[in-house]
């Protein structure tokens, strides 16, 4: 995954694409570039984050340009695979998200006519085909299109080419939206990368090719027909994009978790009480969830929600497994969780339902992300721009969606009685302040984690319902603060991992107040018997758990159907202050990136 962006209007292109890119360093850093157009193209580019490009270019006049940061998938993460390309000094110069899959080929062909290649990519590849097919007077987005017919895969590309004041740009199944300014006009990756200088946006579709100049967006479809679209404006302020005094963007976010569950249920408890239905009637026999990463873990917990709320029968799958599997004689409903939208195993798991005939449904943050387009129903989740690679606030809200959803199917098995649903509604209404509850205690909770930052694996373990949170926290731990951690179901442990625990392997157990509570106090006693210090996830009113831990993080009561909400906020704070302790790049964790386009 990469980022990118674009600029045409009557500033200097050059600071204002650096401030768009940095807000895109979180779909990759490992290195980056930026173009300048005028008489001639000036291209800049860089190893490393944008910071370096920012500190090493220097200053490249003119008021049309792109800028690109990147996540290596094709080449090594080095200056020379850096974006932008130019098919000769000073031409055409492009900058690429996607992956050309047909690339050898091209090169082939092009290096047969005596083009010259300075990189491993397949990026390098697109600027030479413009380049060949570009003449003095033809129209640069005629012959972007032209140059597209030969590539196969998925791609946002952004082009500049010399002499002419504008940019084109074309999209297929890698994110691209058109920034409306005054006299002046943008295009990104991601719609965070603008808000500073426009909230109207246009979402440039699959197949489409764009053009932008300081005062027209042209925009054609895949036959070449132009398209009308008018701007959306974006809710999103440039403040919910920004760190707003939080020293990361995951903390502001997990801070953010009450309102962003009150946001996800707002004017929707209307839409379960039969309103304005998520699904519009239509029969299905079981439900399937296929989801990737955090999200398979809201997928998991869900299983547990809409089995106990709507009893109907539940599987989860991970996405990139689910397209090989064999389509079982069954009618589900699958659905397909994903914040970003764009997740490329997901989306084409969503193709693959429909093939097989399956009614779809996306739980989605991202507003006119790639899958909204794929599936019959979709649920927004709300939670507003997620800029930290670690998925925390759109996992609650996902939640939510699935509470929501597993309401409605409910209420339209008739298995949920309108009194058991209220109860239910006024649960889930009591949610932010469970949360907030928990937010007051980062203090305690960061005392602790200082504590066991030393540790080099963890184990957390949970049973029902908080076994997928036991899962989430174990990912959120690796994926932030690089300490290996493990989730288990807390019964599987003397099944075989009771083996690795020592006195340098602390568990976290999630020991809320539940009908597996019993059976959680035998776990943590074979636990400690190993000599394995116990941190447990308690209950406020619990007064005997302290006998059986080592340290306690206490949580005020909630409905056990509800309580993974507040366990896993503490977990994220948790792993947030793990990772504070031992130093690492909370945001941008190595090696991984906030969305994957890539199977
Ligand atoms: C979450 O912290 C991770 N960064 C990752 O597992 C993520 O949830 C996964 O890549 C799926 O992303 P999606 O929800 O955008 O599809």
């Amino acid at each position: 995954m990469c980022g990118i962006v674009g600029y045409v209007g009557p500033k200097e292109a050059q600071p204002i694409l650096i401030d768009c890119l940095k807000r895109l360093e979180y779909r990759g850093y490992d290195s980056a570039g930026i173009a300048i157009g005028g008489d001639e193209i000036n291209v800049y580019k860089t190893e490393g984050e944008i910071a370096v490009l920012e500190a090493g270019m220097p200053q490249m006049p003119g008021v049309v340009g792109i800028a690109h940061t990147r996540w290596a998938t094709q080449g090594r993460p080095t200056t020379e695979n850096a974006h932008p390309f130019q098919g000769c000094e000073k031409g055409v110069a492009v900058v690429h998200n996607g992956i050309i899959s047909n690339f050898m080929e091209l090169r082939e062909s092009l290096a047969g006519d005596g083009h010259n290649f300075s990189s491993e990519t397949d990026t390098e590849v697109f600027a030479h085909l413009v380049e060949a097919e570009l003449k003095e007077d033809s129209d640069l987005l005629e012959t972007v299109r032209i140059a597209l017919k030969r590539v196969e895969g998925t791609y946002a590309f952004a082009v500049v080419a010399p002499g002419r004041p504008e940019v084109v740009a074309a999209r297929n199944e890698s994110p691209l939206v058109i920034g409306v300014g005054n006299g002046e006009n943008f295009l990104a990756s991601d719609v965070t990368a603008l808000l500073k200088y426009t909230n109207r946006i246009i979402y440039v579709q699959d197949g489409e090719t764009v053009r932008i100049t300081k005062d027209s967006v042209t925009i054609m479809d895949a036959d070449g027909a132009e398209v009308k679209r008018a701007p959306e404006r974006i809710a999103w302020s440039l403040e919910d994009a920004e760190k707003g005094g939080y020293p990361h963007f995951m903390l502001k976010e997990i801070f953010e978790q009450p309102a962003a569950i009150h946001d996800s249920f707002l004017g929707r408890i209307d839409a379960v009480e039969g309103d304005e239905p998520f699904l519009d009637g239509g029969s299905f026999s079981s439900v399937k969830i296929v989801a990737c990463g955090t999200s398979y873990n809201a997928g998991l917990v869900g299983k547990y929600i809409i089995e106990e709320l709507a009893r109907v029968p539940v599987t989860v799958q991970i996405s990139s497994e689910y397209r090989y599997s064999a389509a079982a004689r069954e009618n589900p409903l699958v659905v397909l969780i994903t914040q970003s939208g764009e997740t490329l195993d997901t989306i084409a798991a969503a193709r693959e339902a429909t093939k097989r005939g399956n009614r779809t449904l996306a739980i989605v943050n991202v507003t006119g992300s790639a899958i909204t387009r794929e599936v019959d129903h979709v649920i927004y989740t709300r939670a507003g721009p997620e800029i930290g690679v670690a998925a925390t606030k759109t996992f609650v809200t996902q939640l939510v969606a699935l509470y929501l959803l597993a309401i409605e199917l409910g209420t339209m098995g008739r298995t949920l009685t309108a009194q058991a649903k209220r109860s239910i509604v006024g649960q889930l209404r009591n949610l932010p302040r469970s949360v907030q509850d928990v937010l007051n205690q980062a203090g305690t909770i960061e005392a602790m984690a200082q504590k066991y930052s030393g540790a080099r694996d963890m184990f957390f373990i949970g049973r029902n319902l908080q076994y997928p949170i036991a899962m989430e926290g174990a990912l959120k731990t690796k994926e932030i603060s690089y300490i290996h951690g493990e989730g288990y179901p807390a019964g599987e442990l003397k099944h075989g991992p009771l083996a690795l625990l020592s006195k340098d392997t602390p568990v976290v157990a999630i020991v809320t107040n539940d009908r597996t509570y019993e059976k959680m106090i035998a776990n943590i006693s074979e636990v400690s018997a190993r000599g394995s210090p116990v941190i447990a996830i308690a209950d406020a009113n619990d007064t005997e758990i302290i006998k059986y831990a080592d340290d306690v993080i206490f949580l005020r009561e909630t409905p056990s159907l509800f309580s993974p909400v507040p366990v896993i906020v503490a977990l994220q704070l948790w792993a947030y202050h793990l990772a504070k302790a031992r130093g690492c790049p909370i945001d941008k964790p190595r090696n991984i990136a906030k969305t994957v386009t890539v199977e």
